[in-house]
């Protein structure tokens, strides 16, 4: 578990000081995916390189594990620092060493014997599904096995916790899923408790349990990503969440053309199961609304199922309300469009 109290950092001198976090709290549960998203500047890396102490925060409490870092030596700080991998937008590999040698090397440095070292570096080559290029050097690699180095790396130790610094932002779409898809498979295999930073909402809504939105500093938004996700509460949120999900344009276009019209227009949102169950159409052939649809998505929220359907409702305003009313019993969200 990571806890972070009121964690303030301040960078600078005393002519010129940028306060990068400010106060901030903010608690990760053991085994959790939990993912922290916010613009250039808003102290993501800031917020990372702090829960290992990379970043010594001027005030507040890092506790991992149930140890308070803060408080630690020198000595002590580093062993507790094996507890905790990392891994970084730019790899950070050793470019003189192999593969098998960068994955080995927090091993050599913690004193481990050689075949202890071997058996647990060929482990890992399995894990990340390198095992066909130990010999090889980072040059003759890809961006996304460069990054699975860098994951067997900080797996090296046996950490329970990983921190993730835009691990996937250097890399092409499909090789961002294969290694979300990677960070999730160490999960749930190795229930590593793992915090990631990131500008991209798609990053949280594929392998993330909760979010927590950073803007200056501070944290303006948190919650379970299905949560979030569909009912982003902060503008900075609502900027981050798709055009797909939000509507875009031409539902902008729709409303102006029926609200004149006295026509109601609803967002409906199905989540799990009910994104395949036929809820709609039974309760309207119960109420006799005619529904025109103007938006629909249906996508996934990490394994859990969506829908969003934006429709408008045309019958008398009984008959509407009572359609609404009926899509409450049967749980499902609807929220009026204006
Ligand atoms: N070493 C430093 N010295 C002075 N100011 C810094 C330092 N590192 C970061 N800052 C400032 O702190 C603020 C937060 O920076 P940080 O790197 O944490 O943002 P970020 O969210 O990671 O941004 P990006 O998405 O661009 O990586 C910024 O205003 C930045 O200029
Ligand atoms: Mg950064």
């Amino acid at each position: 578990m990571i806890e972070l109290k009121e964690i303030t950092k301040v960078y600078g001198s005393k002519q010129k000081t940028t306060t990068a976090l400010s106060g901030l709290n903010l608690t990760v549960e053991k085994g959790q995916i939990f993912g922290v998203i916010g613009h250039s500047g808003a102290g993501k890396s800031t917020l990372i390189r702090c829960i290992n102490l990379l970043e010594r925060p001027t005030r507040g409490e890092v506790w991992v594990n149930g140890v308070n870092l803060t408080r630690l030596g020198k000595r002590e700080l580093q062993q507790q620092r094996r507890r905790i991998g990392m891994i970084f937008q730019h790899f950070n590999l050793l470019s003189s060493a192999t593969v098998y040698d960068n994955i080995a090397f927090p091993l050599k440095l913690a004193g481990s014997d050689k075949a202890k070292i071997k058996a647990k570096v060929e482990e890992l080559l399995v894990l990340v599904g390198l095992e066909a290029h130990s010999a090889k050097y980072p040059s003759q690699l890809s961006g996304g096995q460069k990054q699975r180095v860098g994951i067997a790396r900080a797996l090296a130790s046996d950490p329970g916790v990983l921190l993730c610094d835009e691990a996937t932002s250097a890399l092409d779409p499909q090789t961002t899923d294969s290694i979300l898809k990677l960070l999730l498979d160490i999960n749930r295999k190795l229930g590593l408790t793992i915090m990631l930073i990131t500008h991209e909402m798609h990053v949280i809504q594929s392998i993330c349990d909760r979010v927590a939105v950073i803007h200056q500093g501070g944290i303006v938004e948190e919650g379970p990503v299905t949560e979030v996700f569909l009912k982003p509460q902060h503008p900075v949120t609502k900027e981050f969440i798709s055009r797909d999900v939000a509507g875009g344009e031409p539902l902008k276009q729709a409303i102006e053309l029926l609200k004149p019209k006295g026509i109601g227009i609803y967002r409906i949102t199905f989540l799990g199961t009910q994104t395949y169950e036929s809820t709609l159409s039974e309760v309207v052939s119960e109420t006799g609304v005619h529904f025109a649809i103007l938006q629909g998505t249906i996508s996934a929220i990490k394994d859990v199922p969506y829908g969003q359907l934006t429709v408008s409702f045309e019958g008398k305003p009984e008959a509407v309300a009572q359609t609404v009313a009926k899509l409450q019993q049967r749980e499902l969200d609807v929220e009026v469009i204006d």
